[in-house]
């Protein structure tokens, strides 16, 4: 059986690794790697090599990643929708309680007078300082309804909150089948005129960048706090600095601390925490292994986030030759008619395309020839040709 070196920029849960089986071998060198296991490195800048074939990252944001220009490389880059986002939900609703009940203040209270003797009957004193209000009642505003802003709507349901959840690439009746006791918004701007606390979970894109700008605060209710478990780009910061100062915004809850935002007083900022449990590191992992295999050895794409999901199954022919290209007008046909030119049988076709990209998989009769495949890489627009079998 072929055999596949794959290499890790962070570290991969072990539970995932183990999945790929004896015929997957660690490389410390990038450039002799087939597969990429990544986590939050950043490849923006990496060189990448003609070998690589795919990238899978464990966890759902893909910001780290060049998507776009390993698409056009021909090189898959997958990730692990919703395997984390059990643990993100979980932060989600500790930080709406830390913000609404004053827990930080009131622990950095005790922490500054350890030493004080009188502290059991000084608590009683101080503690009206720290008076906070509960979260049942209030209105929870969610924007992006993927499985993170999915989970965070029951939760915060089943503790009482009115939910309103707002997401342009649904519809209602999705949105109904995700949380029948949510609210379900179609105008972003009822969202921040309404809430008492709004939270953001959409992915970080150009189109996503500033998405929650000083016009959107403008809106919003005084003594709103602001969730941004997402990326810390979706938020125009310096806006919501001035916010929390004006007393506009009461808390800016942040999981992605940077120079703007850290030690400022009404900022909760946490080291990236949301996906750092057990569970989710583990779930990630599997996740990705389990991608990163099963496009490696048969060809199928699962969860990608440039190329389309393809599923031909275990190719049960002499030959598979997968093609990942650009989706235009007679691609198909150019390429079926080099294999036929050549008197190869095409025994299964399988074609997928998603926004501008493509992939075929072509099962045949009979071996190709490396000559074959120059002829099938040459067309215009093929980024890759892989021979699986
Ligand atoms: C994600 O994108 O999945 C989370 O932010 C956690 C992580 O970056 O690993």
């Amino acid at each position: 059986m072929t055999t596949f070196k794959y290499t890790t920029l962070n570290n991969i849960a072990r539970d995932g690794i183990e999945r790929l089986g004896e015929n997957f071998i660690k490389t410390k060198e990038v450039e002799e790697a087939q597969g990429i296991l990544v986590r939050s490195a950043k490849m923006h800048n990496m060189e990448v090599s003609d070998q690589l074939l795919a990238v899978a990252r464990a966890g759902a944001g893909v910001n780290n990643i060049p998507v776009a220009k390993l698409a056009e490389k021909g090189i898959v880059v997958f990730n692990t929708p919703g395997a984390n986002s059990n643990a993100v939900k979980e932060l989600v609703i500790a930080v709406l309680i830390l913000a609404s009940r004053n827990i930080i203040d009131g622990i950095n209270w005790v922490q500054d007078n350890v030493d004080n003797p009188d502290i059991a009957a000084d608590v009683e004193k101080e503690k009206k300082k720290f008076a906070g209000k509960e979260i049942r009642g209030k209105k929870l505003g969610i924007i992006g309804l993927g499985a993170i802003g999915a989970k965070v709507s029951k939760a915060a349901v089943a503790l009482g909150m009115n939910v309103y959840g707002f997401d342009p690439f649904i519809d209602e009746a999705r949105a109904l089948n995700i949380n029948r006791d949510m609210h379900y918004i179609t105008d972003i701007n009822a969202i921040h005129k309404n809430c008492d606390f709004i939270t953001i979970h959409v992915p970080a894109m150009e189109s996503t960048k500033d998405y929650i700008d000083a016009e959107a605060i403008g809106q919003m209710k005084k003594g709103v706090v602001i969730l941004n478990m997402a990326r810390d780009v979706l938020i125009d910061e310096d806006a919501v600095l001035k916010a929390l100062d004006e007393g506009k915004v009461r808390y800016y809850v942040s999981d992605f601390p940077n120079p703007t935002v850290a030690g400022h007083k009404n900022c909760i900022t946490i080291p990236h925490l949301g996906a750092s449990t057990e569970e989710a590191e583990k779930n990630c992992a599997v996740m990705a292994c389990d991608e990163l295999k099963e496009y490696l050895v048969n060809g199928n794409i699962l969860n990608s986030v440039n190329f389309p999901n393809v599923d031909a199954g275990k190719c049960l022919y002499e030959t598979r030759v997968l093609i990942l290209h650009k989706n235009i007008p007679g691609m198909i046909k150019k390429l079926s008619h080099i294999i036929g030119d050549e008197g190869i049988n095409v025994a299964e076709m399988t074609n997928r395309s998603k926004n501008g990209y493509a992939v075929t998989v072509l099962d045949l009769d009979s071996k190709i020839t490396e000559e074959n495949k120059k002829t099938l890489a040459s067309v215009e627009g093929v980024f890759k040709i892989r021979i699986i079998k």
